[in-house]
């Protein structure tokens, strides 16, 4: 069995174990612990408690290998594998009891920069819906569920526009610039979802449940597992220069559509 293929194993038995955790969590009442980056960007206690258990049961399947968490930060290893782990994606929803949250968890490689980091294996768990997105590199993507094992696949025709998700960063300076991404992109729009996680987000695009995605700011916990399963399910990643808040636009489908969004925000809007 090859290293990817063993690395998204271990990655969505991880995920539906963690989930679990955070269900129980959450049937038993959810306590905000802190405020992050603006007082929108909350932390529950079973963020910490979940990423708390994902870390130990890799760090014991896997000893040495490096560690990125939302909530515990980086910890280089000595292996060329690192994780990286958002313990629970959409922690707003998650707060007010909105059932779109998700486990992700991703194996990259590449050295000791993050950003240099390139994922091999990840998974992407929603737990409320008994889902489990996953892909290893080179080997496609698959949802595991009630119905059994599917192959996934982004969509490629867009007859009636493309029906797009994204979402907006916490800090409320930049969201003047997200909504006139929105206005320049929905020409070609069939219909915008803001769902609140960006990893189901990327799930649901490789599912063919949404046509893309769009979104400025993401942070590699919120991506890693996401993208790469969508380019398994043979879609395109795009990432555009960072505006001046600093932050990349990433843009996510089938790769003729990512290119015509990536046209739209750039301000290139030729007829359509
Ligand atoms: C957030 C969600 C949200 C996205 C934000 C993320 P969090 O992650 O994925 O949909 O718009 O950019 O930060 O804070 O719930 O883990
Ligand atoms: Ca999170």
């Amino acid at each position: 069995m090859s290293l990817e293929i063993q690395l998204r194993d271990l990655a969505r038995d991880v995920a539906i174990e963690a989930g679990e955790l955070a269900v129980r969590r959450r049937s038993e009442g959810v306590s905000i612990a802190e405020s992050k980056s603006s007082v929108a960007d909350i932390v529950t206690e079973a963020d910490r408690e979940v990423e708390t258990l994902i870390r130990g049961l890799l760090l014991a399947a896997r000893p040495g290998d490096g560690f990125l968490g939302e909530e515990s930060g980086h910890e280089e290893g000595t292996t060329d594998v690192a994780w990286v782990v958002d313990p629970i994606d959409g922690t707003v929803n998650y707060a007010y009891g909105i059932p779109q949250y998700a486990v992700s968890i991703a194996a990259a490689r590449g050295g000791t920069d993050p950003l240099a980091w390139t994922a091999i294996a990840g998974a992407v768990r929603h737990p409320a819906f008994d889902e489990t997105f996953s892909a290893a590199r080179g080997e496609g993507a698959v949802l595991d569920s009630l119905d059994g094992s599917t192959r996934l696949a982004v969509n490629t025709e867009f007859p009636a526009g493309a029906l797009l998700a994204t979402g907006f960063g916490y800090d409320k300076a930049t969201h003047d610039a997200d909504i006139d991404t929105v206005r320049r992109v929905m020409p070609i729009a069939r219909d915008v979802r803001r769902a609140g996680a960006a990893a189901l987000d990327f799930a649901h695009v490789a599912a063919g449940r949404l046509d893309g995605y769009f979104e400025r700011g993401l942070k590699p916990w919120d991506r890693a597992a996401g993208a790469l399963i969508v380019q398994e399910a043979g879609g395109r990643i795009l990432d555009l220069p960072a505006d001046r808040h600093g932050r990349i636009m990433t843009i996510a489908g089938d790769a003729e559509l990512v290119s015509r969004i990536g046209d739209r925000v750039s301000g290139i809007t030729a007829d359509e």
